[in-house]
């Protein structure tokens, strides 16, 4: 029985936008699948070597692919022409493996006729797939449970008209300490029906936005970890028929990530002490965990109880050293924000300083900027 209930018609309409509608980045309508911040030069030196064919068809809005994962298995949410697969291909080396996954077949298409072309320019031979299917049904699609070190997805998930499904679906197929990194659309306020049903907003990612609040309540009710921002950008819709019907609510392109740790005790304060060990080629002198929690290399700092559990289980656990201590006067031992709340800020310095200029968010925190 198929767990995509009866929601054909959103399925198909998505599927026509990216396999027909859409011929490449220059046709969308919004800045909500173009709305990515520059990434950081080691991700663009990668992006230089994808195929041509594969980069004129990105529709991603976001950077969501980590540093540091030489050797690990990541999947790909909604992989499409598979820019990003093939991006963290080159990340994973020939150790680590990459998956891409995406309804579409002209997608899969393009995803899969340049691989041989990028094993010359690597090297070697990517493990680097791209499979057939649906996000809520990853293991229908081959995905076991517990095979997945990092899931990255840009700009798919709100695409999505079961959500929850694709969040339970990740969460299973993620080992644990393993994290969803992703970039997405999200909404200030629920949506209307004239919005979430119209094709076009649809298919540019602002129809199915999903709404910041139940968002981070649904990923913690699935069992990740406190979501953790990493970056937020506003999305412009510019075509103004599109305009008159999103009227005052505010869209962002939003980098969360979702660790599944074992330790969710985020309230709890503690006694503990992290110290990046700037071992992350591209991130040699500080890490950023997300917007309110950035490590100097070799710098101390006393974390939350949350903070501790991923930065001595997770993925990242060989990049720090995680200690109990007697000092508790850092900065970073409060529960990361949410996303809602560093919005808020945002506006709020805007209004005090009418001439702040840039799209990112800078929320005044420990490092000011966020994107
Ligand atoms: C905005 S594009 C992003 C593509 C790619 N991530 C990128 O950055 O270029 C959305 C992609 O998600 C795929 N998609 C949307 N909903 C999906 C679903 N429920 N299951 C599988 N793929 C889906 C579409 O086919 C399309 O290729």
């Amino acid at each position: 029985m198929s767990l995509l209930g009866n929601s054909d018609n959103i399925y198909s309409s998505v599927k026509d936008y990216y396999g027909k509608v859409l011929a490449s980045s220059k046709d969308l309508k919004t800045s909500a699948c173009t709305a990515a911040a520059a990434p950081h030069p080691i991700i663009r030196k990668a992006i230089e070597s994808v195929p041509k064919t594969v980069n004129d068809k990105f529709y991603g809005c976001g950077n969501p692919i980590p540093l540091g994962i030489k050797g690990k298995d990541v999947l790909d949410l909604g992989s499409g022409s598979g820019r990003d697969c093939y991006v963290a291909s080159a990340l994973v080396g020939p150790e680590g493996s990459v998956t891409g996954i995406d309804m579409t077949d002209e997608q899969l298409e393009t995803a899969r006729e340049s691989i041989g072309e990028f094993e010359q320019t690597l090297g070697y031979t990517p493990k680097l797939k791209f499979v057939t299917g649906y996000i809520e049904e990853l293991q229908k699609a081959g995905i076991e449970p517990s095979t997945i070190d990092i899931c990255i997805s840009n700009c798919v998930i709100n695409l999505s008209p079961n959500k929850k499904l694709v969040l339970t679906g990740v969460y299973q197929a993620l080992r644990t300490g393993g994290e969803l990194y992703f970039s997405d659309v999200y909404a200030d306020a629920q949506l209307p029906d004239s919005v979430r049903k119209h094709d076009v907003l649809l298919g540019e990612c602002i129809g199915g936005a999903l709404y910041i609040k139940e968002f981070e309540e649904m990923a913690q009710e699935i069992g990740f970890a406190h979501p953790r921002v990493l970056s937020i950008s506003p999305i412009a819709v510019n075509d103004k028929e599109l305009q008159a019907l999103v009227g005052n609510t505010k869209f962002y392109s939003i980098t969360y990530r979702l660790f599944k740790t074992d330790e969710h005790d985020a309230t709890k304060q503690s006694d503990i002490e992290a110290t990046y060990l700037g071992t992350i080629e591209g991130h040699e002198d500080r890490y950023e965990l997300d917007i309110e929690n950035v490590f100097e290399k070799g710098v101390p700092e006393t974390v939350s109880r949350s903070t501790a559990a991923i930065l001595s289980s997770s993925w990242l656990s060989g990049f720090f050293s995680v200690d109990e201590t007697s000092n508790t006067d850092s900065g970073l031992t409060a529960l990361p924000s949410s996303a809602e709340t560093l919005i808020n800020q945002l506006r709020r310095l805007e209004q005090q300083n009418s001439s702040a200029s840039g799209g990112c968010c800078s929320t005044g925190g420990k490092q000011g900027g966020c994107c």
